[in-house]
């Protein structure tokens, strides 16, 4: 059984890349477990004074998470052009140590813009040495939505579908690895 981590790049409550994340992990098919971290808007502003035993209790949990998990989803909004300042701070706890070395890791979008972040995120991913997932993009336009719409295109077959696909198709790079 692979245990893969997502994430969402959002707080927001009603947040459609949260939503995204969740049926993933719904939709998950036999053979692969999708759970959900949550904890980026109680983490410390990184600092590297608070690296090592000064390491904080949330830092250490969202470092023992990646660590355990087989490979890790991303799922996560634009904003002005960039990485939310929470997705990417909680990317900074895991940079100096191996949590991230060489961990599979997959990007998936609920939004069709957003070009900048992506390629902003893919670039620090693989410069703290994931090993990204390229060429399988799982899109699914929520953007603009709200609930319950939301969560009637998450359950339409074609969506569900293209869910099971992404998640088999990262699975089977998690294991080829
Ligand atoms: C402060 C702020 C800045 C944004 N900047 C951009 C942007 O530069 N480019 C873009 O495509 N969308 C931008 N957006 C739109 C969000 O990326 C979009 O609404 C996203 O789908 C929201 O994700 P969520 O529903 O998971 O919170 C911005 C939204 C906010 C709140």
């Amino acid at each position: 059984m692979l245990n893969i981590l997502a994430i969402s790049g959002s707080l927001r409550a009603a947040s459609t890349n949260s939503a995204l994340i969740a049926a993933l992990a719904r939709n998950a098919p036999p053979g692969c477990r999708v759970s959900v971290y949550d904890g980026l808007g109680c983490l410390p502003i990184f600092d590297p004074d608070d690296e090592g035993e000064r390491t904080p209790l949330e830092a250490s949990e969202l470092i023992d998470a990646v660590t355990r998990a087989d490979g890790v989803i991303v799922s996560c909004p634009e904003y002005a052009h960039g990485v939310p300042g929470g997705l990417k701070n909680g990317l900074d706890w895991l940079v100096s140590r191996d949590a991230a070395v060489a961990k599979p890791a997959m990007l998936v979008h609920a939004s069709p813009r957003s070009l900048f972040a992506r390629a902003a995120l893919a670039e620090i991913m693989r410069t703290m040495s994931f090993a990204l997932c390229e060429g399988n993009m799982l899109e699914i336009v929520l953007l603009g939505k709200k609930q319950p719409e939301v969560e009637s295109i998450l359950a339409e077959p074609a969506n569900r579908l293209a869910m099971r696909d992404a998640l088999n198709a990262f699975a089977d790079f998690i294991r080829a690895r």
